[in-house]
């Protein structure tokens, strides 16, 4: 059993995360701007921080095995102006640097840091085989975002304390995120295919990444760089198409151009206009199974089967 501290435990994959790990018999806190829990039985010992004003209260770190960083700024919800990319990546990176001076000077021997990281680090351009752990970074906001989110963990490791960073693909889950945004599209027979349809979306279940983040905090032989996607990316005209069978709707899915896109959504047109393909074969070879490994039978499980 670890006693653990989640930043942004709050958010949609931490309050999914922190249940899982309960249930698995861990100590869960959240370190989180506010102090009140903002959602009904979220019932997790909740400490304060504020990075930018260097604050945190230290009774969260006491007796501290795991630290957990999901905190960022959400990068889907808002227009990329600099002032709102410099959240995104401040929330991140700067937070990061600020958990690691705190720890360090509250001389905490931390066992494990998991940081949350991005498939946002790989090259979005495509490419005839999938992305795995030891490429490079591709160019452009998310990746250099990644790349000082990453840069920012390896001072953890560099003072030897076990250092996990998962990249994480577009999380499906009906409780926020893609999904629900385009089921209301669907809804109201908005089903489009954006661009060229040919753009690969990595995602993963919400289960299977908190199945995921679980094996890897509890692997102790395991560190290093992990990608959390399932193991069959779709492409984006065939998930508009799984979901226009799922709503049975008599949907025409029309093309939506590039051009249209970025003048709608500015450059977070980006997110959804290009991507290329991630491997899972790391984590796989390592021992981990996915319960989700199909799109399909992920949708069936999000939105029939509950
Ligand atoms: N969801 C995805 O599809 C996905 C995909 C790839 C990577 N990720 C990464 O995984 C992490 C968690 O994702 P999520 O979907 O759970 O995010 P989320 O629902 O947006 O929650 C993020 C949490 O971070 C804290 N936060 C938000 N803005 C902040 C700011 N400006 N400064 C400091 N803290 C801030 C909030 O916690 P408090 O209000 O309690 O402080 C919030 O609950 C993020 O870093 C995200 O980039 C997510």
């Amino acid at each position: 059993m670890s006693t653990i501290l989640i930043t942004g435990g709050s958010g949609l994959i931490g309050r999914a995360l922190s249940r899982t790990l309960r249930q698995n018999g861990h100590e869960v806190r959240h370190l989180s701007r506010a102090v009140l829990p903002r959602h009904s039985g979220d019932e997790y010992p909740t400490f304060r921080w504020d990075y930018r004003k260097k604050y945190l209260d230290l009774h969260a770190l006491d007796s501290l095995d795991v630290l957990i960083h999901l905190a960022g700024e959400n990068i889907g919800t808002q227009r990329w102006t600099p002032g709102q990319k410099e959240r995104i990546r401040s929330s991140r990176v700067d937070s990061a640097h600020f958990l690691f001076d705190t720890i360090q000077q509250q001389q905490i021997t931390l066992k494990t840091y998991i940081t949350a990281s991005a498939t946002g680090w790989y090259s979005d351009q495509p490419e005839d085989t999938p992305h795995t752990e030891s490429d490079p970074p591709g160019s452009g906001f998310l990746a250099e975002v990644c790349c000082e989110w990453e840069s920012a963990a390896d001072r953890f490791e560099a003072v030897s304390v076990r250092t996990v960073k998962v990249r994480t693909g577009v999380v499906l889950t009906a409780a926020g995120g893609m999904l629900p945004e385009l089921m209301r599209l669907f809804r109201y027979h908005l089903g489009a295919v954006p661009g060229n349809g040919g753009a690969w979306i990595n995602w993963i279940h919400l289960d299977d990444l908190c199945s995921l983040y679980t094996y890897l905090l509890e692997s102790e032989q395991l560190s290093g760089i992990f990608n959390a996607v399932a193991p069959e990316p779709v492409t984006q005209r065939e998930c508009m198409h799984l979901l226009a069978q799922y709503f049975r709707h008599k949907i025409l899915l029309p093309y939506i151009p590039s051009l249209a896109l970025y003048a709608a959504l500015g450059q977070r047109a980006r997110l959804i206009l290009k991507g290329s393909r991630v491997s899972s074969n790391k984590v796989v070879s390592s021992g981990f199974s996915f319960n989700h490994s199909r799109f399909e039978e992920a949708l069936n499980n999000l939105l029939v089967a509950r």
